[in-house]
């Protein structure tokens, strides 16, 4: 059986600032995807959050890019947005940032990640979703899943895995697409993909059969707007199990809290602390930045789960790690590197504040 997974996803107004969503909220995107499994455009379906933005996941036979199932989004992101106006909560519609819907939610804020494939016997996934981070963020963890020996043995040990895995790697500022094959080709590839403020991971491939094994979002909202209106806070769907790494394999990178773009004000690199679906919260300088992951088995196109995967006990040290590094940035105060640089700061405050003072630049001839 052929079956589609979406995961479409937008902030449509926090609770409280840009911490959480209300309940009322998710409940509303709940009625709207109750009715359109009642009408058959859905499968199956499961509202989720991650700290200020809300998740929608979706099971369907229509294919990716599907005008019906990205309207269904729209339109849910649009009356989830009516109820946040009502609350008068934090942002109301912050990540839609058009007014008409136009046959995709691509490039009109929301993010989305989505993946088309035959379901197998046993078909598992892993869906991680972000708060206050940028969809860069998928690229350290994507590697190490896929590319790493250090993390996934069975890239050594599984017959099924030992001829690796291609990464299709997107160029956000140049719309250009690349992909580069592991293990001949990880030199060049780790060229751009450790730059993931630009060139992000937007799908990963088993070699031998081409079966999709991950797919991400990789909007930037700030060169959609141009301007700065809040972080991507970006999705992305893993397979696992069978040719795919191991959910252990699949969840090992989030022990390390990498730093990540995206913390306060969308301006500052911080820890990525994996955290249950309750603690995602991010409170502390509106963060630090928080990663969860959803485990679902998927049956004829239901989803069974999920399951909070980074929920576990075993996850406490990364966590740990986290808020001492957290400690450690903040430190910094309005430097860098805790600060962002220069260039992604344009859609912040800089431009305003060096026309105010131009004037006052003198030559150093
Ligand atoms: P099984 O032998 O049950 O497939 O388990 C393999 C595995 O995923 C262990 O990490
Ligand atoms: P969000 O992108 O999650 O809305 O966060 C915005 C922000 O600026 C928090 O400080
Ligand atoms: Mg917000
Ligand atoms: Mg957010």
């Amino acid at each position: 059986m052929k079956i589609t997974l979406s995961v479409i996803k937008a902030d449509v107004g926090g609770y409280v600032g840009h911490s959480e969503s209300h309940p009322e909220v998710l409940a509303k995107a709940v009625k709207c995807l109750a009715k359109a499994k009642r009408d058959s455009l859905l499968i199956d379906y499961h509202v989720t959050k991650c700290g200020d933005d809300l998740q929608l996941i979706m099971t369907h036979q229509q294919g990716e890019d599907n005008e019906n199932i990205h309207k269904l989004a729209w339109d849910t992101f649009c009356d989830c947005t009516e109820v946040a106006r009502k609350l008068k909560l934090y942002g109301v519609g912050q990540d839609l940032l058009s007014d008409a819907f136009a046959g995709n939610v691509k490039g009109m804020g929301p993010g989305a990640a989505e993946m088309e494939f035959e379901e197998r016997a046993a078909e598992t996934v892993i869906i991680f979703m972000a708060d206050k981070t940028s969809s860069g963020a998928w690229n350290l963890p994507l590697y190490k899943m896929f590319a790493d020996p250090f993390n996934t043995i069975g890239l050594v040990i599984a017959a099924n895995m030992h001829t690796g895995f291609a990464f299709e790697v997107h160029d956000v500022k140049e719309h250009k697409k690349i992909t580069f094959n592991a293990p001949e080709e990880i030199y060049d590839l780790l060229v751009f993909i450790g730059a993931p403020s630009r060139y992000m991971v937007k799908a990963v491939y088993h070699r031998e059969t081409s079966e999709i094994a991950a797919s991400s979002s990789t909007q930037k909202l700030a060169l959609i707007a141009g301007r700065y209106v809040g972080k991507d806070d970006p999705v992305c769907i893993v397979r696992a199990q069978g040719q795919f790494p191991a959910v252990g394999e699949v969840l090992e990178p989030f022990t390390l809290p990498l730093l990540v773009e995206g913390w306060m004000r969308g301006s500052h690199h911080g820890p990525l602390m994996p955290v249950s679906l309750p603690d995602s919260t991010p409170s502390r300088f509106d963060g630090p930045p928080r990663v969860i992951a959803a485990g679902f088995q998927i049956s004829d196109g239901k989803l069974v789960g999920p399951r909070d995967m980074l929920a576990d006990k075993s996850f406490d040290n990364a966590r740990q790690q986290a808020n001492d590094v957290a400690d450690y940035m903040r430190r910094h105060g309005p430097f860098e590197p805790h600060r962002l640089p220069l260039e992604e700061m344009e859609y912040t405050t800089m431009p305003q504040v060096m026309k105010k003072v131009e004037g006052r630049f003198g030559s150093l001839e």
